[in-house]
């Protein structure tokens, strides 16, 4: 089976083409990849960095242009026509509308036309099952999905079975990343620069707050808070002043990479205990979703998988942020499962990941 991804719901426009056997086509670097029969991403940076963050009109319009010619090459490079694959999987939500739109109207169009099966793929979804395409992994396990629009503690149970235990009360970590960046000067786009500088920094200089650090009741367990954070940084930010200096910038993002990965594997940590007070066996901890391509963040999360005696996972870098594959391999398991959607299917600017259907072929 071979099914053609499409992904436009933030400023990656990627298209890719995965199969649900091993090939040896393409190897992606890292990981059991093999299944990738080819796969390409254009991140939008030019197009937003003067504006330092994603303007949706932008993105949806750059899509738009990008779209055709990135899916003709894709096919070329796999050296495949339309008529070859079996389906089309295409992200339908949660994101920003237009660009969704954009993927969408081009997948139902292909779907139309060739008569192949469309496949609406919930882009949280994809994040979270690509670790079982880069790695050998059974349900289930408990996915950390950190992306620049959510922070998500998930049990993922099967394709089509997502039980979510926490997510944000505000900002998504990745965005909490980006805006601090914007703050101290650093470059477009904020996550990977504040790692950059991160590298360079003493994280002990700053006292930052570790958002409901601790907090076990009322439901608060596995729940995230960032905007404190922000405006802790913000404060620190605003009393250097003028003297703002390039190595404050270091320490400042050293400091948050602590705060935000002792925050992470805080909830974690209560998310794991809940499952083992529930005699819920897991397979392993995974993390996934574009912050996971941050190595600190990883190590540590990597260090309290040991502690709970559990395999880590995480997906290569280039399938951690936006990428075609995983709404590919998202479309081969909903094959797998027999679930195909309608071309009625609407798009959904907000998709919880417990709410995805499951229509019989
Ligand atoms: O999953 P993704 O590519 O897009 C969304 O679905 O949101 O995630 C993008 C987010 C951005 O906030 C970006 O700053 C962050 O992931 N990010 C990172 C790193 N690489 C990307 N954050 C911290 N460290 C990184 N190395
Ligand atoms: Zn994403």
């Amino acid at each position: 089976m071979i099914i053609l991804g499409i992904e436009t719901s933030c400023d990656e426009t990627a298209v890719a083409l995965v199969s649900d056997k091993p090939t040896d086509m393409l190897d992606v670097g890292q990981g059991n990849s093999s299944c990738i029969l080819a796969h390409r991403v254009f991140t939008q940076l030019e197009e937003h960095e003067a504006f330092g963050g994603v303007v949706p009109e932008v993105a949806a319009r750059a899509h738009l242009q990008l779209l055709g010619p990135l899916l003709k090459q894709t096919l070329k490079d796999a050296q495949l026509t339309l008529a070859d694959i079996d389906g089309v999987a295409v992200t339908c939500g949660p994101g920003l509308i237009g660009g969704v739109m954009v993927g969408v109207m081009m997948g139902k169009s292909i779907a139309a036309v060739h008569n192949k099966p469309f496949l609406a793929i919930n882009h949280l979804a994809g994040h979270g099952l690509v670790p079982r395409l880069s790695d050998e992994l059974s349900f289930p396990y408990l996915l950390l999905l950190v992306s620049g629009g959510h922070s998500q503690i998930v049990v993922v149970k099967s394709a089509l079975d997502f039980e979510v235990l926490g997510s944000t009360q505000d900002d998504a970590v990745g965005e909490c990343f980006d805006k601090c960046a914007k703050m101290m000067g650093l470059p477009y786009p904020g996550g990977p620069n504040v790692e950059k500088a991160a590298l360079k920094g003493d994280k002990k200089r700053f006292q930052l707050p570790r958002p409901l650090k601790g907090r076990t009741k009322d439901g608060m367990a596995c729940q995230f808070s960032f905007s404190g954070l922000k405006s802790a940084v913000r404060r620190e930010i605003e009393k250097l002043g003028d003297g703002f200096s390039p190595q404050d910038a270091c320490d400042l993002s050293a400091s948050l990479q602590l705060a935000v990965s002792d925050t992470l594997c805080d909830r974690l940590k209560n998310a794991l205990k809940q499952c083992e007070d529930r005699s819920q066996k897991l397979t392993a901890l995974v993390v996934s979703g574009g912050v996971a391509a941050n190595a600190f963040l990883r190590n540590n999360i990597k260090v309290l998988a040991h502690e709970f005696e559990l395999p880590f996972v995480a997906p290569p870098l280039n399938l951690c942020t936006d990428n075609g594959v995983m709404i590919a391999w998202a479309g081969v398991e909903k094959m797998q499962h027999g679930s195909v959607d309608g071309l009625d299917f609407k798009p959904r600017p907000r998709w919880p990941l417990n709410e995805l259907s499951l229509k019989k072929l």
